[in-house]
């Protein structure tokens, strides 16, 4: 069939970009039933009414049409405002900001804007793999760099200098991280910032979660923004080189109707993304913008009611964990995000007689298979989450506490196997 051949001689390059093992979760837990899906990165919160009164009005006022390929006007004005007091970043105009159909496409356009094929770039380990994806979707090669643990989740920055070669394009920085919860501190970005103009790198900068931030030390419930941790572009000199990236996914509970944003100084790089942007969606939704507006112009008292919520459920899943899974799983309460990435013991052996070897996906298919718990291997997110197993505790508390206790009930009789 020599249409076949040529189709598969045409894209070939697509076959390098693995498709995340979250797609293979996903078919597994169809097979489940009742199933609790704590391994979506979704939150359980509805959009706030700002945003879906804002939808109906536009929908009422028929804003069907096409609109402009970087983002309507009064969407661009907001966030205009929103990146320069919230995040301290000097954007003088509109037509600096783009917006995305949600975060994974302002990735997508970025990488395809910025790097040349054999263009390497830095790309933290473990990681929300479409940050890999995307790399290797736009011909690059993302070269990982570690977090570790034992330092909250954070790189080592001398060791990312030591990653840099001549070829090298730019640094993927993602805080707080998916899926370690990872928050980088000021003398991290100002290493990373040092590195960047040291090296002459790009930069770009997902933070997708920058409101969820928890101060775990808060007396009146953990539930208090620690520090806003400052955007790698509002650093002296680095908007220049630092593309910023933000969704409303998380922040407003709206991760299906898909809106991000990004900023970028450089008037080339703007002109080759917006590009990208046409090329992929013309524009994104109409309606959808209108939402964000909504978004913005309402009360921001909902972003404040989630976080402390997210902390609420942190901390019953993490009390959970360690009623449920005491020398099994272990792990930090994480300082941002809403991920327990919990490490596996490394001496737990699955009963399951089909047990890959990978650990991590040996606790996820035991987990899935016979407690109903939906999860998704460390391993999926880089090599150094192997061992390690990711759940998403922004679910509701009910689903929280029905899969806790299918783990205590299902370790208690695996435990009891072994003693006998
Ligand atoms: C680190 C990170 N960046 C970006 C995104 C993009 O989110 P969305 O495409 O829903 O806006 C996500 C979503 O899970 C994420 O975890």
């Amino acid at each position: 069939m020599p249409f076949a051949l040529i189709m598969l001689r045409m894209a070939a390059y697509w076959d390098t970009v693995p498709f995340s093992g979250i797609i293979r979760i996903r078919d597994m837990m169809y097979s489940v039933d009742r199933p609790f899906r704590l391994d979506q990165g979704d939150v359980s919160f509805d959009a706030p009414s700002s945003v879906k009164e804002a939808l109906s009005q536009a929908i009422a006022a028929n804003r069907s049409h096409y609109v402009q390929t970087t983002g309507i006007p009064p969407l661009l004005k907001l966030l205009v405002e929103k990146l320069q007091r919230r995040n301290g970043i000097p954007v003088d105009d509109p037509d600096e900001v783009m917006v995305t159909t949600g975060g994974i496409h302002g990735v997508y356009a970025v990488c395809q804007g910025l790097l040349e094929p054999g263009d390497e770039v830095l790309v933290p380990d473990p990681e929300w793999p479409p940050a890999l994806g995307n790399v290797l979707a736009a011909r690059a090669v993302p070269v990982p760099y570690p977090l570790y643990e034992s330092r909250g989740w954070r790189p080592d920055v001398d060791e990312m200098r030591r990653l840099v070669t001549a070829k090298t394009r730019a640094i993927y920085v993602n805080s707080p991280n998916n899926p370690t919860g990872g928050v980088l501190t000021p003398p991290d970005l100002e290493a990373i910032a040092e590195l960047a103009r040291e090296r002459d790198l790009w930069v770009i900068s997902d933070e997708a979660y920058e409101d969820v931030v928890f101060d775990v030390g808060d007396d009146r419930g953990g539930a208090r923004a620690r520090h806003e941790p400052p955007s790698l572009a509002s650093l002296p000199g680095m908007y220049a080189r630092t593309i910023p990236l933000y969704t409303f996914s998380k922040t407003y509970a709206m991760t299906g109707l898909r809106l991000g944003y990004i900023a970028v100084r450089d008037a080339v790089l703007r002109d080759r993304v917006k590009k990208v942007l046409f090329y992929t969606v013309a524009n994104t939704s109409s309606l959808i913008q209108y939402g964000g507006i909504g978004a913005l112009e309402g009360s921001q008292e909902v972003v404040a009611e989630f976080r402390r919520e997210l902390a609420a459920r942190r901390d019953l899943f993490y009390a959970g964990i360690r009623e449920a899974a005491p020398g099994v799983l272990s792990g930090r309460p994480p300082d941002g995000a809403f991920y327990a990435f919990l490490r596996v013991d490394s001496a737990w052996r699955s009963p399951m007689s089909d047990a890959p070897a990978s650990p991590s996906w040996a606790m996820t298919e035991f987990l899935i298979k016979r407690g109903r718990i939906g999860c998704v291997p460390g391993v999926d997110f880089g090599t150094h989450g192997e061992g390690y197993v990711r759940f998403c505790f922004a679910r509701d508390p009910a689903e929280l506490t029905g899969a806790l206790a299918s783990m205590k009930q299902l370790l208690a009789i695996e435990a009891g196997h072994r003693a006998h």
